[in-house]
């Protein structure tokens, strides 16, 4: 077989068998987590999900949490939590003690994924199908509340008002205005923390990228 026809054919069971020996090599729960995923849900964009500028964003977001808030978290509640790969990348590092985590997304079908990519935290895990302007935020207080997909709400402001004040949150979004998902991107780190309003600013950043730049708050609403 050349190359190039084994380029052609690679497939999700040599992805299952690349990220196996990935989880070997590196004894990372997650990448055998990720392995999982190749081999249980071959229609989910785990690639995309997990790509390098993704998992960058989302290490950017476990590093800051920690210097920010340290490492012993109650309950998060994941906002837009995708496939929940922010999820596992925060049970998968030593240095942090989590209660418990609740991934929370629009689309049905990221669930199922997200529960296999966390199967090894299954007790500590849940992933749930709901509009995040529909939860009662005020019945069940988490000790930090993540939205990475700031970008992709119509308004972030009026999803702020629904949590309670001094609510402890992370915030993410870009300057990437030309995916059209992207409805409500911001120009810079200043417009970012105009558009949030948030009472208490304990940590605010960038993160260039190649394409756009990703812009981050910790703080309390
Ligand atoms: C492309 S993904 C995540 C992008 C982001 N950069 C990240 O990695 O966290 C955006 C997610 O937000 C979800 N989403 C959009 N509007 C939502 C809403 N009102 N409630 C819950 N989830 C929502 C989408 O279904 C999608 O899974």
């Amino acid at each position: 077989m050349t190359s190039q026809q084994h380029t052609a054919s690679f497939s999700r069971e040599a992805a299952f068998d690349l990220l196996r020996g990935v989880n070997a090599y590196t004894r990372s729960t997650l990448m055998q987590g990720l392995a999982e995923v190749a081999a249980r849900h071959p229609e989910a964009e785990i690639d995309v999900a997990f790509n390098h500028k993704q998992v960058a964003c989302k290490t950017w977001a476990r590093d800051a949490v920690y210097d920010t808030l340290g490492g012993d978290i109650g309950s998060i509640l994941v906002l837009g939590g995708w496939y929940g790969v922010f999820a596992g990348i925060l049970f998968d590092d030593p240095r942090f003690t989590i209660g418990k985590i609740v991934s929370v997304d629009i689309d049905e079908t990221v669930g199922p994924v997200a529960r296999t990519l966390n199967g090894a935290w299954a007790d500590r895990f849940d992933a749930v199908t709901e509009d995040m302007y529909a939860l009662p935020y005020r019945d069940h207080r988490a000790d930090l509340v993540v939205n990475t997909s700031c970008e992709h709400i119509a308004d972030l402001r009026a999803w702020l008002d629904l949590l309670p004040k001094g609510a402890r949150v992370l915030l993410q979004s870009n300057d990437y205005f030309s995916e059209p998902t992207h409805i409500s991107c911001v120009a810079s780190l200043e417009a970012f923390e105009a558009q949030a309003g948030l009472s208490t600013v304990l940590y605010a950043g960038s993160l260039p990228q190649k394409k756009y730049t990703r812009f981050m708050l910790i703080g309390e609403v």
